[in-house]
């Protein structure tokens, strides 16, 4: 994060008083994210946990009994009845990309005695292990067999070994000591199991003769909270295991008859992501806050004195580790005990994998980073364990976690920053969108120093302030956002946000409509909109102006060479070509291109014209439905409607467009400088020969079912001809076709207009021939 939680912004503060700081920051963060309300995301916790573990560890006299570098996590809550750990729930170390990953592998090589063989040391190890076999030396040739049976192995060859086991070694030596066989003997360091690293909840769950009687949250590893009843409700955890030792066992079941009396084991419990966002909908729904993330509220749930709460917020659960067994089948590896805990009826994901060298673990937790977003539950990095049990009895434990496992941790998605302000921009239409102005913050893998805040009721709900310590998400590929503000940084005598009165460009009032979430700069001059206006016009998919970027539509505004849409057709070029950056080249390819845009026809003309509801498809079909500007210009806000896909809201927005003098002007204009007006030929006429015009200039309106034709062919049929088949009846329309159903008040107003009603036989014949009977 930017600035630490709790750090003075540019003070030099001296190591023992950046430490104090530190701890009692931590402290109470620590306690907050066990008492299920956390406020900063771990992340964030983790950076500050790692800057004080440096500063311990420089300086070992700042270290004090309650920093909580010296314990795992926070003490428990006393309000669930303590539970000690045994063996304790121990934290993993952190690698935070693949080098740190790297490290941690070679650290494991090293304690293991298995560094990694140059081509010389190769050959020393191969021939020394051939002819006097150490349990150092073998290790890193015991390949095959490590993966079958590790321990035992390993622990012979160690003492004496066997022709079998030695086997690979006399293999390896007979081949010579080639490129190769050093690569066989890279690979023949332990191998690693993968698993996700469940973003929720570790908890240990006990049973006593295949009877859940126990289940504690973590705490602070040696003593967690009684959580039993909590638990008991969740579906994955099953509240009587499966019997392994069935009267007449498969014969191919790996564990027969080894029933376990006791079984304590640990894993995380979650609220998939589907739970998770109908849980808030309900929150919503009661009126009551949203929680942040499946995580906070899977600890929420989890701390519910009442179970009923617990069972209806429907949390899971993943089992991740044997903690305890008696009575239980003897493992020589992590997978296997993963096998029959499943066996058992406990749930473990089907992402664990055994990988059997680094390369492979790289390989595959680049994968799941990739496939982040991919699952229904969140899931923060991998964890990567020596699967070995007998390697990971050697490699043993620190004072917070084993050596013989890390935790390659993704990027986080979730950072605090600190708000420094909150403008608001106006769009292309005048849209007023409040947006946060960050101090810049790495999330998600990228730089953050903006992000939106959509509206004037977004900011209300989240009350985020200038000022503010607020926690920014970035997901996925996704825009970021400011998720809220971590409300115990708020600075004294903070105020609410409120929305500026006036737009930040033309400094004219802005207005919110009833009932709208919006609020607008209504200023048709605005200069942001006459920008924005150009650029949508200019663009690929509306009239495809070349040679005018952004910048250069800014240029052009800024120095009055352009006032709107209009002045393209109208631009001074002797002027542009005096101005940097133009030559008589580039300035010609500017002529042309505008040039041939007043050829475009009319879909692209309305799409281009910012006409709010009417983007690419609707342009289209209101081309396809009237033929002409002109039949817009005078259609009726009922025959709008009355366009395929139309409706009242989008026909009301067209009126309204088309009402407006501005844009009628703007037409005006557009037509005197000798754009097109007219729709395309449809698809089926430039296909194929052009047809006859028999129906130019003319307007003809359909209605009710025809025999011959779908509602849609004969329109087609009428603009092919070159007329114009608008949804209503005006007093220029040439004939009102009836079919089957006819609408009444299409032929009341033909009637009363004296327009010319005609059936499908006569309407044949106007087709072919352009003439009414
Ligand atoms: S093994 C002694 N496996 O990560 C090893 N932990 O930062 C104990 N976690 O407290 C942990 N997924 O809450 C392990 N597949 C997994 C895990 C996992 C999530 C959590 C767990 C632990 C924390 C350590």
């Amino acid at each position: 994060m930017a600035e630490p939680v709790g750090a003075d912004a540019g003070t030099t503060i001296d190591s023992a008083a950046r430490a104090r700081q530190l701890q009692a920051v931590l402290n109470h963060h620590s306690a907050l994210y066990y008492s299920g309300k956390p406020e900063i995301p771990d992340a964030d916790f983790d950076e500050l946990l790692r800057e004080l573990q440096a500063l311990e560890s420089q300086h070992p006299e700042l270290v004090h009994p309650d920093s909580p570098t010296q314990r795992v996590g926070a003490p428990p809550d006393t309000a669930f009845a303590p539970v000690r750990h045994e063996p304790p729930m121990m934290s993993l170390h952190n690698a935070l990309d693949l080098g740190e990953l790297r490290a941690w592998n070679e650290r494991v090589h090293r304690a293991l005695g298995a560094s990694k063989p140059t081509v010389q040391q190769a050959e020393l190890t191969l021939e020394d292990a051939v002819a006097e076999p150490t349990g150092e030396q073998a290790l890193p040739v015991l390949e095959d067999v490590a993966a079958e049976q590790a321990l035992p192995v390993l622990e012979d060859a160690a003492t004496e070994p066997t022709g079998e086991q030695a086997l690979p070694t006399l293999e390896a030596s007979a081949a010579g000591p080639t490129l190769e066989n050093v690569a066989a003997v890279e690979q023949a360091v332990p191998a690693y199991s993968v698993e996700l690293k469940f973003d929720g909840l570790a908890i240990s769950v006990r049973y006593e003769d295949g009877v859940m009687v126990r289940a504690a949250t973590r705490g602070d590893g040696r003593t967690g909270e009684d959580v039993t009843h909590s638990v008991r409700t969740i579906v994955d955890v099953p509240v009587r295991l499966k019997d392994p030792a069935p009267d007449d066992p498969a014969p191919d079941d790996p564990f027969p008859d080894r029933a376990p009396a006791v079984l304590e084991v640990r894993g995380e419990v979650i609220l998939y992501l589907s739970t998770f966002e109908r849980l808030n909908a309900r929150q919503a729904e009661r009126g009551e806050k949203a929680y942040v993330n499946p995580r906070n509220a899977a600890a929420g749930s989890l701390r519910q004195k009442d179970a009923r709460v617990t069972a209806e917020r429907g949390l899971s659960f993943w089992c991740y580790q044997l903690a305890y067994a008696e009575g239980g089948p003897d493992f020589s590896s992590h997978m296997e005990s993963l096998k029959w805990l499943e066996s058992l009826g406990l749930p473990v994901n089907q992402y664990s994998a055994r990988l059997d060298d680094l390369a492979s673990v790289e390989a595959h937790v680049t994968d799941f980073e990739r496939r982040r977003h991919d699952l229904d539950y969140e899931f923060d990095g991998l964890v990567v364990k020596v699967d070995d049990l007998g390697l990971q009895a050697r490699l043993g434990v620190d004072a917070k976690a084993p050596r013989w496992a890390v935790a390659y941790k993704f990027p986080p998605e979730e950072r605090t920053t600190r708000l420094l302000d909150i403008d608001v921009s106006i769009g292309p239409s005048g849209q007023a969108t409040p947006f946060a102005r960050l101090e810049p913050v790495f999330v998600g893998g990228v730089t953050v120093a903006t992000a939106t805040l959509h509206n004037e009721d977004q900011v209300a709900a989240k009350d985020v302030r200038p000022g503010d310590t607020v926690i920014v998400r970035r997901a996925g590929e996704v825009i970021p956002e400011v998720v809220g503000p971590v409300l115990s940084e708020r600075p004294e005598g903070s105020e609410p946000w409120s929305f500026p009165p006036n737009c930040p460009i033309c400094k004219e009032k802005l207005q919110r409509a009833e009932g709208m979430s919006a609020t607008q700069c209504v200023n048709y001059r605005c200069p942001r909109q006459i920008r924005g206006r150009i650029e949508h016009f200019v663009g690929r998919a509306a009239m495809d102006i070349e040679f005018l970027g952004e910048r250069n539509i800014d240029r052009f505004v800024t120095e009055g060479l352009l006032g709107d849409v209009v002045g393209l057709y109208d631009l001074d070029f002797e002027r542009i070509e005096q101005m940097e950056g133009f030559g008589q080249i580039s300035v010609n390819n500017l002529r042309k291109s505008i040039e041939a845009s007043k050829q475009q026809p009319l879909s692209r003309l309305l799409f281009a014209l910012s006409i709010p509801e009417i983007g690419q498809v609707n342009a289209r079909v209101l081309a396809a439905a009237f033929g002409h500007i002109d039949a817009i210009l005078d259609a009726s806000e009922e025959a709008l409607a009355e366009v395929e896909g139309f409706g009242p809201i989008i026909a009301a927005s067209v009126r309204a467009w088309f009402d407006n003098p501005d844009n009628r002007e703007l037409i005006k204009g557009l037509r005197e400088s000798g754009l097109r007006m007219e729709a395309e030929a449809p698809a089926d006429a430039t296909a194929g020969e052009a047809l006859p015009q028999t129906l130019a200039g003319m307007s003809v309106v359909v209605s009710g079912t025809l025999e011959g034709f779908s509602r849609d062919g004969a329109r087609q049929a009428i603009l092919a001809r070159g007329g114009s088949s608008p949804g209503s009846v005006s007093g220029r329309t040439t004939a009102l076709v009836v079919g089957a159903d006819a609408g009444a008040s299409k032929l009341r107003k033909a009637e009363s207009s004296g327009v010319p009603v005609i059936d499908e036989t006569d309407f044949q014949m106007l087709l072919e021939t352009g003439e009414l009977p």
